[in-house]
């Protein structure tokens, strides 16, 4: 019996220094594997008479029990340590300031959209949107603008095939506005517009924003007086508008407006290459010829329409020297907006 106090005292010993668990493992290979020595004292049991066998059968079953325990007590000992040690490497430092989530913000033609829908929908203006390709008869017939009339060379179409093509301006958008909705209306058509030209200040691709009312009692002075208060919001500061004659087939009259450069004051500067005015829409009364291609009665209905280049508005407002800085998604230039 003496032979296992030593072994239980020899596995306690080994127990005690296996510093991981990899190390206890092996502790318990050598006493309880296969091959291990309780397993091999087990064995000895068939060398014994029968009336020998329960007595050394229950010390050796004592004995792996013990072991079996003090391998428990080491191993939850090892593991609690192992654990900590995982927590104090991952602490957290709470304090530490964090990484910054790197923001993006709008395009600044989105916001310039944006604040130009915000102040029509404050107006009661429906915000509405139309096709990019059009039809000969919204972009130009429709709009007093027949087949042999000068203005249509004027426009740099993109023609597609069977008569379709992409629209020139966002004025067809009041035609599909007046034949599906009824009086009286207004609203306003933002989008994109396409024409044959490529420079500083043009772009083949640019936005517009069309405005368009129809009642039967407004007249120019509404037409001017809100374009005087959109374009004092959207600058912020009050400004001197000024309305020259101009020409477009669905207006009459029509005009095209400039204000005092919001940069120089009226002084003369780069921007507005030293004429001291910025040409921003064109604009007039909805021609009656337009109302009659639509049944409406030009008698007892009349109203206004205006067009204006919002890339046009975005350079002037952020003082961007160069149209094509809107289309060239360098971050550099976006993230000053
Ligand atoms: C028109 O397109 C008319 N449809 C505007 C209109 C609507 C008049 C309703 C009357 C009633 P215009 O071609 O002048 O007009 O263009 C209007 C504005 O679009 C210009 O003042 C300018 O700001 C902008 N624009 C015109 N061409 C370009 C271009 N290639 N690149 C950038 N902006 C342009
Ligand atoms: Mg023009």
């Amino acid at each position: 019996m003496l032979a296992f106090n030593d072994i239980l005292e020899d596995a306690r010993a080994q127990i005690e220094l296996a510093a991981d668990l990899a190390a206890l493992d092996r502790v318990r290979v050598a006493f309880l594997g296969k091959k291990g020595v309780v397993t091999e004292l087990m064995k000895k049991m068939a060398e014994l008479t029968p009336a020998e066998r329960p007595a050394y059968g229950q010390t050796v079953n004592d004995l792996k029990s013990a072991i079996q325990e003090q391998l428990q007590i080491q191993e939850e000992a090892l593991q609690a340590e192992a654990l900590s040690k995982t927590l104090a490497a991952q602490r957290l430092d709470v304090s530490l300031p964090g990484r910054g989530l790197g923001l993006g913000s709008l395009h600044p033609l989105t916001q310039t959209r944006e604040s130009i829908e915000n102040f029509f929908r404050g107006l009661g203006f429906d915000i509405v949107d139309g096709p990019e390709i059009e039809d000969e008869y919204h972009n130009f017939d429709a709009l007093n603008i027949p087949a042999h009339h000068p203005a249509r060379a004027s426009h740099d179409t993109f023609y597609l095939e069977n008569g379709f093509l992409l629209r020139t301006h966002t004025s067809p958008v009041q035609i599909r506005y007046m034949k599906t909705h009824p009086l009286p209306l207004r609203m306003i058509a933002p989008g994109r517009v396409y024409r044959c030209d490529n420079d500083m200040t043009h772009t083949p691709m640019f936005h517009q924003v069309e405005g368009l009312l129809i009642d039967d009692h407004s007249t120019f002075a509404d037409l001017k007086g809100l374009l005087q208060l959109f374009l004092e919001d959207f600058f912020g500061q009050a400004l001197v508008l000024r309305l020259r004659p101009s020409y477009f087939p669905f207006t009459e009259p029509s005009a095209e407006v400039d204000i005092q450069c919001v940069k120089c004051k009226g002084q003369g500067c780069r921007i507005c290459s030293q004429s001291g005015w910025l040409e921003i829409l064109g604009c007039g009364m909805v021609h009656p010829q337009v109302l009659m291609n639509l049944g409406i009665d030009s008698e007892k209905f009349s109203g206004f329409a205006f067009g204006m280049g919002i890339d046009r508005l975005t350079m002037l407002r952020y003082e961007i020297p160069d149209l094509r800085a809107l289309f060239e998604n360098d971050l550099r230039f976006l993230k000053q907006f």
